[in-house]
């Protein structure tokens, strides 16, 4: 009810102005004495996986706090964990705006965003200033500017200056919106992406003393046989969890609306039963080797089910969250 008028004023806004305007609120508020506005409580639904404890399955998605400007306040509506970034070495400004776009009959959004965010160095001092208490996961990608060709030097940077802050790690091979990213997820790239990664974890463990799990997120557009090689590369390799799936290409959902041809990656409802798909198919694959971060149009309890039933161990919102708010958190999470 109370989000619907807030939904109702933020959406005659052009999409990124809201954010950035909701961003500012929240911040002020989490800080304040009115904290109480925007806190849930919720009953504990604990879960175990990668070696962590959740309070909840439920997590917000990468992309929405890519600067970890918001922990506190989005903690406190009562997701289970939060991924802040992805964030890239060096700051960047992304592509030109407008580069998001809202398909509201099909409760859908296109993104072209391109990694902008504020650099590694500034998300690390957010992440110290926050109060946060549960899982945080920290998305890493390249720079533009990287040649794909050195993008694994990117990731090993990141993951040296976030590993003593973040619960677990993800890696995001499978962003549309950075030229070349995607090429990652196959072949010999991948293996020799994983394989740094996978020393570069060790080597951390042994400095800090602790372990800090490795997810890798990838792609809805993946064909069966692409799938059944990054399964295969991920298990080869020891990672520690998969997160499916980031933003689709494949705008045929969507086809008639307005914005439907807006270059970018296609999430929400529409990307719903992609992504259940390949959670289905890496289950398959995977038989339990590693655990499924499931993600992409969740926008109810029945949407979280069918991701936990396709074989997700936690679950993840992004749009389903910017068309419903923190009513989307409650109503999933008091009967999961
Ligand atoms: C505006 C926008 C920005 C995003 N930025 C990122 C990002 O920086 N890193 C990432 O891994 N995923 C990013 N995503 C993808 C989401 O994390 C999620 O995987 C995808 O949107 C599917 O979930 P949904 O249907 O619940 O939105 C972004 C999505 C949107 C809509």
């Amino acid at each position: 009810m109370y989000y619907s008028l807030v939904r109702k004023a933020l959406f005659r806004l052009d999409p990124e102005r809201a954010h950035d305007f909701t961003f500012r609120q929240l911040k002020r508020l989490s800080h304040s004495p009115f904290q109480f506005l925007i806190q849930q409580s919720l009953p504990s639904k604990p879960v175990s996986c990668m070696g962590l404890s959740f309070k909840n399955p439920l997590g917000l998605a990468a992309g929405l706090d890519k600067n970890g400007d918001c922990i506190d306040a989005l903690g406190a509506m009562g997701f289970g964990f939060i991924e802040v970034g992805t964030v890239t070495p060096r700051p960047q400004v992304g592509n030109d705006k407008p580069r998001l776009f809202r398909l509201v009959e099909a409760e859908g959004l296109i993104n072209r965003m391109g990694f902008n965010n504020l650099g590694v160095d500034n998300l690390i001092e957010n992440v110290k200033q926050s109060r946060y208490g549960g899982v945080l996961g920290i998305n890493i990608g390249k720079n533009k500017d990287t040649p794909v060709e050195q993008g694994k030097d990117d990731y090993l940077i990141c993951m040296e200056k976030v590993y003593a802050h973040a619960g677990y790690i993800a890696i995001n091979i499978s962003s549309p919106n950075t030229p070349g990213l995607r090429t990652l997820q196959y072949g010999e790239a991948l293996d020799d992406l994983l394989s740094a990664i996978k020393n570069k974890q060790l080597e951390l463990q042994g400095k800090y003393q602790k372990y800090v799990p490795v997810a890798v997120k990838i792609a809805p557009d993946l064909t069966h046989e692409e799938l059944i090689q990054v399964a295969d590369s991920l298990v080869r390799h020891h990672i520690d969890g998969v997160i499916a799936t980031n933003t689709t290409l494949d705008k045929s959902l969507v086809s008639g609306l307005d914005h439907c041809n807006e270059a970018g990656g296609l999430s929400g409802r529409p990307v719903q039963s992609k992504s259940t798909q390949i959670i289905r198919q890496l289950n398959e694959e995977l038989k339990g080797a590693l655990p499924i971060i499931g993600v992409g149009g969740i926008d109810s309890l029945t949407a979280a089910r069918e991701k936990m039933d396709a074989g997700a161990s936690l679950i993840q919102v992004y749009s389903g969250f910017i068309y419903q708010g923190p009513a989307l958190i409650k109503s999933i999470i008091n009967h999961i």
